[in-house]
């Protein structure tokens, strides 16, 4: 059917959003169930329930909007991505992809349209992987990657219990994890790079995703004083950590174009002026498109970390605290994507996505696909991240199509 969005109303709902957890240069720190993200959820909420949604909410703190479809009974053909974000997150990485799944809804009740199936619009729990460890944590719960034990244990950077937050912010639901039905999964993203501005495209139609492993380093030597300890019998772990940085940088570059190796989390203790630092932990990301890649720079990894440790007379651990395998997204759905932007005259590309995203998770478990709008000059994760309003437009009338065709509209 011929309708569209209503774009001015998916902006003016994303600048609202933006103003939560707003930040001096722009963007927005929603760190995951702080209050900010708590205050993200409740208006979340409030718009899907004006738009007539049922709100369900599962043990990971997933919320599930659904707009009922004329057979209560088929599972949602479902859209989402996630309202956290990182330190110094912009106004578009998760949110857009959130709320394009609310504009999807509004724009079939302006329109007057029933479907067959229900319609459903998700928020996934700690996507950015900040406050509490690993990443796209909500969807791999749904999909069984954690239990409901393990992921309510989890402790976040400011000594916090993952399940004593969800009960403080009233967003531990009842829903067994992976227990909400859905038959289909897309997801509307920023594509935090810089290729669709390059080739002046709106849209990417996302085909594949790449592998991302994190690790946890602690480096173990011991803690001395500044002023009395020579230099030759030191055990300085941050001075170790630093020559294993400066390795797994190399390490990158002697793997380009694909490989990223990234150290952006770093603790030093006692962290005290005066004290040779005795432990320093700091973890790795690292992303490949390639299964066997990532293997052997796992183990390049291990290795070049105990050759420094050893070198600097200190101990340390490497632990793998996330694996995403690399994944290819349903053919199907790819396919309607790009129906749905050829109808519209919208030229596009496939790509492959660079960043991990829950939808990565849910391919694993039932048909599932994306869809990229142009970062300016490919910045994301930083505040000046920006995409041109008539691009978020666009990606949601993708979006629009796509799920209407799925879920068997009709006046
Ligand atoms: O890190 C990622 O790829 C995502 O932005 N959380
Ligand atoms: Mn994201
Ligand atoms: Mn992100």
């Amino acid at each position: 059917m011929d309708i569209r969005v209503n774009g001015d109303r998916l902006w003016s709902s994303l600048m609202e959003m933006a103003e939560l957890g707003a930040l001096p240069g722009g963007g927005s720190c929603r760190l995951a169930l702080t209050d900010a993200d708590v205050d993200a959820r409740d208006l979340f909420v409030k718009w899907c329930r004006e738009a007539g949604c049922d709100i369900a909410i599962d043990q990971a703190g997933n919320i599930f909007a659904t707009r009922p479809g004329r057979n209560a009974d088929a599972p949602a053909i479902a859209t989402g991505s996630h309202l956290d974000t990182q330190p110094h997150g912009g106004r578009f990485d998760g949110v857009l992809g959130v709320l394009a799944g609310l504009e999807v809804v509004r724009t079939l009740n302006d329109a007057g349209i029933e479907t067959e199936k229900p319609v459903a619009a998700v928020n996934w729990t700690n996507e950015e992987g900040v406050r509490f460890p690993r990443g796209i944590l909500g969807s791999a719960a749904y999909i069984g990657a954690i239990d409901v034990d393990s992921l309510h244990a989890l402790q976040s950077t400011d000594g916090h219990v993952l399940g004593d937050e969800l009960r403080r912010s009233g967003y531990l639901g009842d829903l067994a994890p992976g227990a909400f039905p859905m038959e289909r999964f897309y997801e509307v993203h920023i594509e935090q790079g810089p290729v669709l501005e390059r080739e002046g495209l709106p849209v990417g139609i996302v085909t594949a995703g790449q592998g991302i492993r994190w690790f946890e380093v602690v480096v173990d030597g011991e803690d001395r004083h500044a002023g009395t300890t020579p230099m030759d019998v030191r055990r300085d772990s941050l001075v170790v950590a630093a020559d294993m940085i400066r390795d797994l940088h190399s390490l990158g570059n002697d793997h380009r174009p694909d490989a990223r190796v990234t150290v952006g989390r770093l603790y030093v203790e006692p962290n005290a002026v005066s004290t040779v630092p005795g432990r320093t932990r700091f973890v790795i990301d690292l992303r490949h498109p390639d299964s066997g890649t990532l293997d052997r720079l796992e183990r390049e990894i291990d290795a070049l970390c105990r050759r420094a440790a050893a070198a600097g007379g200190c101990g340390v651990t490497v632990n793998r605290t996330m694996s995403l395998a690399p994944i290819a997204f349903d053919a199907e759905c790819i396919a309607t994507l790009e129906q749905a932007a050829s109808r519209l005259g919208l030229p596009n590309r496939p790509m492959i996505s660079g960043a991990g995203h829950d939808a990565c998770n849910i391919a694993t478990v039932l048909p599932a696909a994306m869809i990229f709008a142009p970062s300016r000059d490919g910045i994301s994760h930083n505040e000046a991240e920006y995409t041109e309003p008539e691009h978020c437009a666009a990606v949601c009338d993708v979006l629009l199509q796509a799920m209407m065709a799925d879920a068997g509209a009709v006046r």
